[in-house]
This record gives structure tokens, sequence and C-alpha cells, in this order.
């Protein structure tokens, strides 16, 4: 079992990872002086999986579980569901100090973490990621949110938990695509500041798609440290914590382009990635070996490194209207080698000759 300390400064917590770390929690429930219920949000994969486990658990440790169980996917995270959660919070006399649990993937992450940050001008939350792409991603660093029906992730806070607990077991239960989602992320850590993690990855890539729980804890282990390492130096997004988009800039255009449908967010941050790589070399900040290489590691996990179904047009519109654009001009996290990167704005005709690249 490991613990990773997380400290934004005004709030430090743990994350705790392990493979069957539920005692963990208990302990930490014992720890806290909590109000009796607790609300767990979970989705309609997870809480049939999971659910009764982590209810017993709470109620070994002295609380009264309550849970609000949400249709599994993306459309949960929207101001109608969040709106049940309150009412279901109200009516159950929830108060200051009643904690709220995030128990499922990044989707209820987001959506029982925005509850937690709202309601009652805010309410303790922990966080139980059982997708790996929770798990390395969503569920460290507090940010929290909803959909708008004009766009994605448009409402939200920063919104920190006092602990999230990963148990690699969890993961077990996951698809295929699921598995590889989480990846796209992974990769990235690597690409932005790890070289040594881009060659374990490689060395790895025939058991990683298996689930061998100690390679697990390894992997999430360096990425939530990577992510956690950000976070800390900036929490809400100044210059550092733009290094986390690695790969998003195209990944977001190719989702949008795909209306969401074709490929998931890792799938899509894969394509980004290649995409980033491709301007690192244009620029000769890389060169060609670097793109190959990094196009054969995710390759190797089962991931898209060309994207179907866009136009170079397309995607130019969708960069331009990412909330991240600021007046309309784009910045890139590009490779200056795998392991480091920059922030730069590209010129339009480098942008477009590397997303010729990757729609190919
Ligand atoms: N807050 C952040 O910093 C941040 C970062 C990245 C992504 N996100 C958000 O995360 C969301 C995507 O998260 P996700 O990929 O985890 O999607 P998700 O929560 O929809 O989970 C994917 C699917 O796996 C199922 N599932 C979850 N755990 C399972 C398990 N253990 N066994 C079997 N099935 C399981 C879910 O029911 C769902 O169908 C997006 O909304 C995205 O915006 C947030
Ligand atoms: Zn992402």
């Amino acid at each position: 079992m490991e613990k990773i300390s997380v400290d934004v400064g005004y709030k430090n917590y743990y994350v705790v990872l392990g493979s069957n770390i539920l005692d963990e929690l208990e302990n930490f429930l014992k720890g806290k002086k909590y109000s009796d219920k607790a609300l767990i949000i979970s989705d309609t994969n997870v809480f049939p999986l999971y659910g009764e486990k982590i209810s017993e658990v709470f109620k070994k440790a002295g609380y009264t579980p309550l849970n609000h169980v949400v249709q599994a996917g993306e459309s949960a995270k929207c101001l109608d569901v969040a709106n049940d959660i309150y009412t279901k919070a109200i009516s159950e006399k929830l108060d200051r100090k009643s904690l709220i649990v995030a128990l499922g993937g990044g989707v209820v992450g987001d959506l029982a973490g925005f509850i937690a940050s709202t309601f009652l001008r805010g309410v303790p939350f922990i966080q139980i990621p059982t997708t790996l792409l929770a798990a390395v991603d969503s569920s460290v660093g507090g940010k929290v949110g909803i959909n708008h029906p004009l766009g994605k992730n448009l409402i939200g806070a920063f919104y920190q938990p006092d602990a999230v607990f990963i148990d690699v077991t969890f993961l077990k239960s996951l698809p295929e695509r699921e598995v590889r989602t989480g990846f796209g992320e992974i990769v990235k850590y690597g690409i932005i500041g790890d070289e040594n993690f881009v060659s374990y990855l490689e060395a790895n890539s025939a058991k990683i798609l298996d689930i061998d729980e100690d390679i697990y804890i390894k992997i999430i282990s360096k990425s939530v440290r990577a992510k956690a390492d950000v976070v800390m130096k900036d929490e809400k997004e100044g210059d550092l914590r733009r290094i986390l988009n690695f790969g998003h800039t195209v990944g977001h255009a190719v989702e949008k382009e795909t209306n969401f449908k074709k490929y998931n967010h890792g799938e899509a941050v894969a394509i980004g990635i290649v995409a980033a790589m491709k301007i690192g070399e244009i620029l000769k900040l890389t060169d060609s070996e670097d793109t190959l290489r990094i196009e054969n590691l995710l390759k190797s996990l089962n991931l898209p490194i060309r994207a179907e179904g866009v136009t170079i047009e397309g995607i130019n519109a969708a960069m331009k209207n990412d909330k991240k654009a600021i007046n309309g001009k784009i910045y890139f996290v590009l490779p200056n080698k795998i392991g480091r990167v920059i922030i730069e704005t590209v010129e339009d005709n480098v942008v477009e000759e590397a997303v010729k690249y990757i729609i190919n």
C-alpha cells in the first residue's frame, strides 16, 4: 500500500493506492468526525459491482451510507442530475459535515465533486475511482464539474477531496476499451516529465493489457505523483498546470469533430499526442525517431494514432473554439525531448501539416 501526499497549500490529503485497501478506508472514516449519514454517488455499472462492499465499510466504521445511482455515461454530468442529488441531500437532511463519496469513473467523480463543492457551499468529499482514467487523472487535482448542453466541463470548481482511495482490484472488471483510454493519459505523463517511465511502459506493454496488479500499482503511482507534482505547484492552471494538456489541443478537437462518439477521451488524446510529437518534429525540437517511438508505444497499447472521420477545417475550427484558447491564439504543449515539454504558440501552417499527418 502506498500513500501519496497531495499538498496544495491550504489543504493536504493522501491518495491511498494498493490492492485490497478497504481497511484503509475504514480506518480513515473512523478517524474522521463526519456526520452520520454519508452519500455515496455511483453509476449503474459500478454500484452493482462495488456498492455493497463500500457500503459495508461505511457501516463498519459507524456511518449510515445512503446512495444515489446515476445512469452510466457522460450524460449524467448535467444540471438535471445534479439537481436530483441536491434534492436527495436536502430531503435526507445532510449537513455541512456530511461526506459525499464518488464511487466510479471520471463522470461520477466530476459530478460528485461538483455536488460536494456547491451543496451548503461545500461539504467534505472523497474519491474512490474505479476506472484507470479516474485513478491516474480525474480523481487527482481537484477539478470538478458538469457539462452544459453547449459544451463540456463548462460549469465547475476547483475542489480538493479529503482523500482518494485507489483499489486496483476494482479495475479488473473494466472493459478493455476503458483500460486503453487510461493509457492515453499515462503515456502523456511519460512524455511531459519522465523518459524512464516511457521506457518502462515500452518494456511492459504486453503485460499491461492483462491488468497485472503490481504493474498497475507502479504505473498509477508514477502517474498520480506526476499529476500531483504539477498540481501542487500550480493548482489553478497558471502556466505549469498547462503541461498536463499535452496532446489535448488536437485531442479535444478530434473528440469534438467526431461528436464524442467515435473516440473516447484517451483514444483522442493518443491521436493528439501524435500530432504534438509531429509539431515538435517539424519545429526541430525533436526528430522523427521520437515521433515513431511514441507512435509504436501507443500502438502497442492498442491506441489509435490516426484519426478517421475528421477534416483539417473541422479540427482547426474546433481548436480555435477550445476554451483553452486565449484571444483566439492556441498554445501548444510541445516535446522538447521525450521527458520534457515547452509551451509555445505555433504558426497555422505548422499545425496544418501536423493535422494532415494524423488524418492520413
Ligand atoms: N476532473 C478532471 O481533472 C478530469 C480529468 C480527466 C477526465 N475527466 C472527466 O472524466 C470523465 C471520463 O471518465 P471515465 O473515462 O472514467 O468515464 P466514466 O466515468 O464514464 O467510466 C467509463 C465506463 O466504465 C464504467 N465503469 C467504471 N468503473 C468500472 C469498473 N470498475 N468496472 C466496470 N465498469 C466500470 C462506467 O460505468 C462507464 O460506463 C469525463 O467526463 C471527463 O470530462 C475529468
Ligand atoms: Zn485528459
